[in-house]
């Protein structure tokens, strides 16, 4: 029944999304158990209400209040579940912060996830828009998830390739949007650890540090070193990691544009075509450390939207647009934001 769950009316959101951005839920419910999200959906008028499902609110921009229901996923635990030859199994509720798992899976001695370090954000999230960084993303450690499906009230077991994971992106920004609520996720981490330092600032930082042969330990502290000089900590400046996805062109696109912009920042990917560090683009409009009212330009990575105290999520929007429109008057190149925008 409906009157078992403590739904909460008008619920400020401002400490739960990393923006800090001041924005309402109509209803709020906090998840730390899945029979709550049974007891929801026995219950038609809530079941058919619109949804948020939040995690660490790291990545999402509130751009008004939120006029439905918003499902704050807080449930906890990890535990190691199994192993075969060549992995360890480990198995984290969708609640756990994600920095602190991957800290908790070192500290067992269990290497893997240490190129993830201090991402903002929440272990069910994780696999929502396919986390990465420094050459690693999540999909290379995931084995399986649970989630509660909202449309027939059953539990959801996914395997990676039911994923559908891509450059920050899954199943969970589609056709499962919504419904699915993740409720665990399980890693399967390598036996046999290799260190993964492709990423040229992580192999620099590690040589700075005269570091040949890094521990997984080692490799999380220059991680972390790097992510705290580049980035705004978001318990003192709101934002929410990188704003855009680095765009995918055409070799011949990113070859015409070589010609005229010869320091161009370009990836090549399996496929042939190129990814544009759209930092370096957004960076050449000259918006690093620009404003527009309250809302920002990292001073340090011009990738990230700041909130420099008291923006609206229609602030960081109108930011967002300007920045957009003259990347692609520029470059001829669309950027497209990372976080959903509510
Ligand atoms: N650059 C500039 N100016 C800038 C920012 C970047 O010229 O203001 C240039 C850099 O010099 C570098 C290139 O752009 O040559 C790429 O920059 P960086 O290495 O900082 O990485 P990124 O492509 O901007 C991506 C991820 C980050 C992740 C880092 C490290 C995306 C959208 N972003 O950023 O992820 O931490 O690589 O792997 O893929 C996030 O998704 O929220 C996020 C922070």
């Amino acid at each position: 029944m409906a009157s078992q769950l403590d739904i909460q009316p008008q619920y400020s959101l401002r400490a739960l999304n990393t923006f800090g951005i001041d924005a309402a839920a109509a209803h709020f419910l906090k998840v730390t158990d899945a029979a709550q999200l049974h007891a929801l959906y026995r219950e038609p008028s809530l079941r058919a209400m619109p949804r948020l499902i939040l995690g660490g609110g790291s990545n999402l921009l509130l751009t008004k209040d939120f006029s439905g229901l918003v499902l704050h996923i807080a449930t906890q635990g990890i535990a190691i579940t199994g192993e075969d030859e060549q992995q360890v199994f480990v198995t984290a509720q969708a609640g756990e912060n994600w920095h602190a798992f991957v800290q908790w899976t070192l500290a067992q001695g269990l290497p893997g996830l240490e190129n993830l370090s201090l991402i903002p954000g929440s272990v069910g999230a994780s696999p929502i828009q396919n986390i990465g960084a420094y050459g690693s993303e999540v999909a290379d450690f995931f084995h399986s998830l649970t989630a509660f499906d909202m449309m027939s009230g059953e539990l959801l077991h996914l395997s990676k390739a039911d994923c559908a994971f891509a450059y920050r992106d899954s199943i969970f920004k589609h056709a499962l949007r919504d419904r699915a609520i993740i409720l665990e996720v399980r890693f399967a981490l390598p036996k046999s650890w290799q260190p993964n330092l492709r990423y040229a600032e992580l192999a620099a930082e590690l040589a700075s540090r005269g570091i040949a042969n890094p521990s997984a330990q080692e490799i999380a502290d220059a991680v972390i070193a790097i992510r705290t000089r580049k980035l705004p900590d978001p318990a003192k400046v709101g934002n929410a990691g990188s704003f855009f996805k680095n765009p995918v062109v055409s070799a011949e696109q990113r070859n015409s544009l070589l010609v005229q912009y010869p320091d161009l920042v370009s990836y090549l990917q399996a496929d042939g075509s190129y990814k544009l560090a759209a930092g370096w683009l957004i960076d050449q409009c000259g918006w690093k450390g620009k404003s527009m009212g309250a809302a920002g330009v990292h001073e340090n990575q011009a990738l990230v939207l700041v909130n420099r105290g008291g923006a609206t999520g229609a602030d960081v929007l109108r930011l967002s647009n300007k920045i957009r429109e003259e990347v692609q008057a520029k470059y001829g190149v669309i950027l497209e934001p990372e976080p959903v925008i509510l």
